[in-house]
């Protein structure tokens, strides 16, 4: 999974990232979410998303929902699967940061081998660990696709929290807990943290 090919390889000759950046008055980033399944990511993601939208920030959030039935429904549930799911996200992930978007991906990412990986393939300025922190119990009670109720009953096998690992971050950039605070709340807590960031520099 480290195998140094993984990295991004950076043509000289094309227009650099810069240029796209200042086109679009941003500096480009890769926020990306981990937490368990209903932890609350997608939601946060769409409403940082139109916060920033209305704020002239040029965005694309990518979710499970949206890549695991399109470009990779040929990956499964298996920690193979899952890690395949987050190398190739953290690539089309590196695309679009060198084309000057603000990326917003929400991924349950389980392990921290994983998001070590995307980390290097993003690369450790442009790569922001968000842990959406909400604990197991409040995940199942929330169940919004029934998955929780299905996994309990054994119909939905490597299921994330039950079967299948979720590793906690040690350090992640900023940790939004949902079990304690508001979606309005964490949100703000999010673009305060992220708007600094995006705004580009020395121009
Ligand atoms: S990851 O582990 O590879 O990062 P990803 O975020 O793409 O997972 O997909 C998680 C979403 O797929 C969940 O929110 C849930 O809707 C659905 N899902 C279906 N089967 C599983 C499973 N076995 N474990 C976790 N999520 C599952």
């Amino acid at each position: 999974m480290d195998d140094p090919a993984n990295t991004f390889p950076v043509t000289d000759s094309l227009l650099r990232r810069r240029s796209k950046e200042e086109l679009l008055n941003q500096s480009a980033k890769v926020i990306w979410m981990t937490g368990l399944s209903g932890s609350g990511k997608t939601t946060i993601a769409i409403r940082l998303e139109r916060l920033l939208h209305s704020k002239g920030f040029f965005t694309q959030v990518f979710d499970a929902d949206c890549l695991r039935a399109t470009l990779h429904s040929d990956l499964d549930f298996s920690l193979q699967g899952r890690a395949e799911n987050i190398r190739r996200i953290a690539v089309m992930s590196r695309i679009f940061l060198e084309t000057g978007v603000i990326v917003i991906n929400c991924f349950i990412s389980p392990t921290k081998k994983m998001r070590q990986l995307a980390r290097k393939i993003i690369g450790y300025r442009d790569f922001i660990e968000v842990y959406v922190n909400a604990s197991l119990e409040t995940c199942e009670r929330r169940d919004p696709k029934g998955l929780y109720k299905k996994a309990r009953q054994g119909m939905v096998k490597n299921f994330t929290g039950y079967d299948s690992p979720y590793e906690t971050p040690d350090k992640p950039d900023i940790e939004l807990n949902t079990d304690k605070y508001s979606i309005e709340s964490v949100v703000k807590q999010l673009s305060d943290f992220i708007i600094p960031k995006i705004i580009l520099k020395n121009k």
